[in-house]
């Protein structure tokens, strides 16, 4: 039987700020059953789509990404905050639920002919990931799928990127 992802994670209320309910995915991690799970869960789903690179968002996104990479058998590429990657890189700057940042990879990653599946823990207001998919793809590569954990539905993230073509699964909708 299926694990029940949504009671692995913490909600902490008012972090990073007042107002803000804390999807807190350490507890989740932390469990090696419902880690293993959410990882496989987010491989399976992308089977057979053809995907050559997993991309994942630093920093959460860096946990759940490496493992579905390596379940799908492909590359990981480092969506990283700014001025973290030593090589050339190209940059996208982003508004998320409770603030301003920069996100980065290396501009000689990717190309045409890779299809990139993006993969972070959670999607909210879709900044980032909205942000990362467009970057991903100044590289010339197909961004057509992403993975989420958790997707705060409330706050449409996950609708705008439906909007640039890019299928979303959540396991915890
Ligand atoms: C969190 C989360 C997503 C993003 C979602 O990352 O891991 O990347 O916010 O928010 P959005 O949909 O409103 O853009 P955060 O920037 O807090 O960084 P972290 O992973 O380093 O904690
Ligand atoms: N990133 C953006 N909003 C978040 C939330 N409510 N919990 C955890 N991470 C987030």
């Amino acid at each position: 039987m299926p694990l029940d992802l949504k009671a692995l994670v913490r909600s902490i209320p008012d972090y990073p700020k007042a107002g803000i309910l804390f999807r807190d995915i350490t507890t989740l991690i932390e469990h090696p059953e419902g880690f293993r799970e959410a990882v496989e869960r987010l491989a399976e789903t992308h089977r057979g789509a053809g995907i050559t690179h997993v991309a994942g968002i630093e920093a959460r996104g860096f946990i759940f990404g490496a493992g579905v990479a390596i379940a799908l058998g492909v590359g990981f590429v480092p969506v990283r905050k700014s001025g973290k990657l030593p090589g050339e890189t190209i940059g996208q700057n982003y508004a998320l639920e409770y603030g301003v940042d920069t996100i980065e990879i290396h501009a000689d990653v990717l190309g045409a002919g890779d299809n990139v599946l993006l993969i972070d823990d959670l999607i909210a207001t879709g900044g980032t990931a909205v942000a990362a998919a467009g970057l991903l793809r100044r590289t010339g590569a197909r961004v057509a799928h992403a993975g989420f954990v958790i997707d705060l539905f409330d706050l449409g993230g996950a609708e705008k990127l439906r909007a640039m073509d890019v299928a979303v699964e959540a396991l915890i909708p």
